[in-house]
């Protein structure tokens, strides 16, 4: 008895002991969901205007504000407001796309807190490969967990309307179901690790030019089959835990203003069931955000939650509406790790998710064109020329970037692998770099600061009596070529599409040098975005399209030019022969010139492949493009029916008909018949990619696809139609390689789904 009263008193000493070292956040009772309804009933107006506005804008270190976590997460991107007296906790949202963005080191601590850089989304994307989505998703969950972060700002889903988009490499594609299987496979494996996830930048966010104001002049079915159509997928497959509105407009209405937009589609239409975030400072008019149904607004202003308070006070904001964003967003709370107290470690398993994210580098970077790779055991002595080839550039910039700890270069990949570098160019360049590199990228800037991106350096001309040597001592050359850019910018055609001066002297002299010593050429792409190739392709032999490959890049080069990985990717955008080719050139980044306001969706649906298989535009190469180390035969092609009536199961048989084990990603393309509504000549209405097959190995794979897949856009009836008559099915290994086909009639048209009549265009 004596003793248990004494060790009763032991531990409450122990436990007041360790007060100051439990956070504030685990120490509030938390409410339970039952109890949602009572405390919207009992919280002031000022209460409930922030909530729904973010709790950084009081730019104070969040510990200030009781119910924060004590430890905060340097460098995240938001957090909710915490009342203690309601047991409401802050929870923490970050980027990105490529991997969670926190800052590496803070304050007075010596522990450092790196995170992975992933390959960019557009290099997913070329995967093909909705399993390693998912995997690669999870890691990136993982690690937000295990640094305390509840909402991870990813993926980045708007169409790659325009090549020099500025955002690009954060996006997938520009097609929508590309875009929405590998979105909703990335939210799947954030979200099985108890993260939500955000899809973004909800919608028609496709430029960087004017972002905050420009608005999108877009059709009904444009927006419905295009710009909508992925984030549907991925809401109805994967049921995100929120949705991030954008900045522009859309038809004259911002997004997050636009109940039309957050309210009649995401939830009426698609049942949406988690929260709108606005994107950070996003539209004009916090009142009317609210009012439209964007729950929280990013990532919070004082003069935001005094318009809300006295809209709700007044009842301009009916406090029906307030309280609906309020309880999403309490509920949104309870699912959350910061609810449940979570122990993080911050120690997520670094080596592991590093071999994850050169796996999928490899897997997505395509081979545009070879004449020389796998390389022979026999070539072991590489010339690598061009700044970036010793100094890769993982990914793009601003919110999408990461801060990892290293990056494998191509040049450390394929020492790495055994090959041998040129020591007199290695030297050489080294010499330019170290001068070069800005000094903000020293090591203290990372404590408060996100580093600045790398300034993209010019190349350094090169003497022919340097090349001509390297061409007699070296087996082959590599050149890389570099473009970064990012967030708040367009890219510039002069600058950013088509080589420098400098670089295609490199190129020329450097191919030229070597073909007369009969030597290969081999160039690397380490780019956010595609470039300029039709002009200078044909004076090299290979060229690998690396993307962004994040951190593990070099590594994954040097695996696939020895052949340790056979390339798989293939591409997800069409590259054009030349920029004026593309749809959008007209329309892009809108008008008037020299200052946007309107960008108008001229070209409609017709974008990408869908424009230039239906106009017979010759590209450079189509989408779904990319090189393997083998080849593969496409048989037996099955529909399980001639006439559709509700779903078709469509198998057919790939085989590696090749000497090397490889995989493969079998493309189905529906062209409808020609009816009421004009239709593209193809559009990708499933995908698969094999196993890695062995020589001679096959895999039969299965499409479903159902009438619903099917189905055009009708304006005027406001409705999805799937129009009578006889389709074909198409399966390529490209947009332009189709190798079997085979017709399925329908004998009547079906009206898929009535929709709300919203959105339209003013006229
Ligand atoms: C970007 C978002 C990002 C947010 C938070 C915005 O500027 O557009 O993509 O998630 O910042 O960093």
């Amino acid at each position: 008895m004596r003793y248990s009263k004494r060790l009763k008193r032991l531990l409450f000493i122990v436990a007041i002991g360790l007060l100051p070292l439990i956070s504030v956040g685990q120490l509030a009772l938390k409410f339970t969901p039952a109890e949602i309804g009572k405390i919207i009933s009992q919280m002031t107006s000022e209460e409930k205007s922030l909530i729904v506005t973010g709790a950084k804008r009081r730019n104070v270190y969040p510990a200030a504000l009781p119910g924060l976590r004590l430890k905060d997460i340097a460098g995240v991107g938001g957090y909710t407001y915490p009342f203690l007296k309601h047991g409401i906790p802050s929870i923490m949202l970050s980027d990105g796309p490529a991997g969670l963005r926190i800052a590496p080191r803070r304050l007075n601590d010596t522990a450092d807190y790196y995170c992975t850089a992933f390959p960019v989304a557009t290099l997913m994307a070329c995967t093909w490969n909705v399993e390693l989505a998912e995997k690669v998703g999870a890691a990136m969950g993982k690690e937000a967990l295990e640094y305390g972060v509840d909402i991870l700002l990813a993926p980045g889903m708007n169409i790659q309307r325009d090549p020099l988009g500025g955002r690009n490499f954060e996006y997938y594609s520009e097609d929508p179901y590309l875009t929405g299987k590998m979105a909703a496979s990335l939210v799947r494996g954030i979200q099985s690790k108890g993260v939500g996830a955000s899809i973004k930048h909800f919608a028609v966010n496709n430029q960087e030019t004017n972002r905050r104001i420009i608005d999108a002049v877009v059709s009904e079915r444009a927006l419905r089959e295009i710009y909508l159509e992925g984030f549907k997928i991925a809401v109805k497959e994967a049921d995100p835990w929120t949705v991030m509105s954008s900045y522009n407009k859309i038809n004259g209405v911002y997004t997050s203003e636009s109940s039309a937009l957050l309210d009649t589609i995401l939830r009426k239409e698609w049942n949406f069931k988690g929260i709108v975030v606005s994107d950070w400072y996003a539209g004009k008019d916090p009142v009317a955000q609210v009012k439209a149904g964007n729950d929280l607004l990013m990532p919070g202003l004082q003069a935001w939650s005094d318009a809300i308070d006295s809209a709700i006070s007044n009842k301009i904001i009916p406090e029906s509406t307030i309280n609906t964003n309020i309880a999403r967003i309490l509920s949104l709370v309870t699912k959350t790790a910061t609810y449940s107290n979570y122990p993080f470690s911050n120690k997520p398993d670094l080596v592991q998710h590093a071999k994850l994210a050169r796996m999928a580098a490899s897997e997505g970077m395509v081979l545009l064109k070879n004449n020389t790779l796998p390389l022979k055991k026999t070539m072991k002595r590489v010339a690598a020329f061009g700044n970036y080839s010793y100094k890769l550039v993982p990914g793009g910039t601003g919110s999408g970037m990461v801060n990892n700890r290293y990056t494998v270069s191509t040049v450390q990949g394929l020492k790495a692998a055994g090959l041998k570098v040129d020591q007199e160019l290695e030297a050489y360049y080294a010499e330019y770099l170290k001068q070069a590199i800005p000094e903000s990228l020293k090591e203290d800037s990372l404590i408060t600061a996100m580093p600045k991106p790398d300034k993209v350096l010019d190349e350094r001309p090169l003497s022919t009596e340097l090349i001509k040597k390297a061409a007699i001592e070296n087996d082959i050359a590599l050149i890389t070529i570099m473009r970064v850019f990012g967030e708040g910018g367009d890219r510039n055609p002069d600058r950013s599409f088509h080589l420098t001066g400098e670089e295609r002297l490199l190129i020329q002299k450097v191919s030229e040098a070597f073909r007369k010593k009969n030597k290969k050429t081999i160039v690397v792409l380490n780019v956010g975005g595609i470039i300029e190739m039709a002009s200078w392709v044909s004076m090299v032999d290979v060229v690998l399209l690396a993307w962004q490959p994040g951190q593990e890049g070099g590594s994954a080069i040097a695996d696939i030019l020895t052949g340790n990985v056979n390339p798989s990717g293939k591409l997800s955008s069409t590259i054009p022969v030349k920029y004026e080719d593309v749809p959008t050139a007209k329309n892009f980044p809108g008008t008037p010139a020299k200052n946007p306001v309107k960008v108008i969706h001229d070209e409609d649906i017709y974008i990408g492949y869908r424009y230039f298989s239906t106009r017979q535009v010759k590209s450079l190469y189509e989408f779904g493009y990319g090189l393997s180390y083998t080849t593969f035969n496409y048989s037996n092609l099955v529909l399980d029916r001639n006439v559709l009536h509700d779903s078709v199961v469509v198998t057919v048989k790939i085989t590696n008909a090749g000497k090397l084990p490889g995989k493969e990603i079998a493309q189905l393309y529906i062209s409808a018949p020609a009816g009421e509504l004009q239709k593209p000549a193809l559009e990708l209405k499933g995908f698969q990619k094999t196993r890695l097959l062995m020589p001679g190995e096959s895999q039969v794979i299965k499409f479903i696809v159902r009438a619903s897949n099917m189905a055009s856009f009708h304006t005027k009836k406001s409705c999805w139609i799937t129009e009578k008559g006889n389709y074909t099915f198409k399966i390529g290994a490209s947009s332009n390689d189709i190798r079997l086909k085979k017709e399925l009639r329908l004998d009547n048209d079906i009206v898929i789904e009535k929709v709300f009549k919203v959105l339209s265009p003013q006229p």
